[in-house]
């Protein structure tokens, strides 16, 4: 028997420590949960993902009655900006989520589903997706999903 560990590596700024460009993502991203459709969950996100030529594209969670037919505000944002300008990769992406009438104090994880697309989108492009994840209490930011997403399954899995 043989056993393996995978370290998770991040760094948590306060938001004030930030420079002014992650500063300004994470604004966007804070903004965009204005944008949110959540009458279900009544949990508001936002997404704003800085592109290769510094284009911001925003997106926020878009809910259903049939709830698996929504879309969470990560990939929203993912798809518009892949969809909206396929030449330029992710640089990176900030995310916020508003609920009970104030932002999170802890920062927001995206999702499994959200985090397999992002690892997607950085196997595409070539090129790891930097994340901003903003709590009030702090920013972690992650240099690459791949240390949210151990044991990865991409489109080389199937080729080994
Ligand atoms: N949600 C996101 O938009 N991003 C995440 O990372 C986690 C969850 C949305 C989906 C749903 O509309 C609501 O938050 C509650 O799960």
């Amino acid at each position: 028997m043989k056993e393996e560990e995978i370290i998770c590596k991040f760094r948590i700024y306060d938001y004030h420590e930030l420079t002014e460009a992650d500063r300004l993502l994470v604004d966007k991203a804070k903004e965009a949960t204005q944008t949110s459709y959540a009458p279900f969950s009544n949990f508001c996100v936002g997404a704003a993902a800085r592109l290769s030529d510094n284009t911001i594209v925003t997106g926020s969670n878009q809910e259903n009655a049939a709830y698996p037919s929504g879309l969470c505000a990560e990939r929203t944002a993912l798809f518009y900006a892949n969809a909206s300008h396929p030449d330029q990769y992710v640089k990176e992406m900030a995310v916020a989520a508003y609920a009970h009438g104030d932002f999170l104090t802890s920062p927001i994880p995206p999702c499994g589903a959200c985090r397999q697309v992002i690892l997607g989108i950085e196997e595409r492009y070539n090129h790891p997706v930097r994340l901003l994840l903003y709590g009030k209490n702090g920013v972690y930011v992650v240099d690459s999903v791949k240390a949210l997403l151990p044991l990865q399954f991409t489109g080389e899995t199937m080729n080994e």
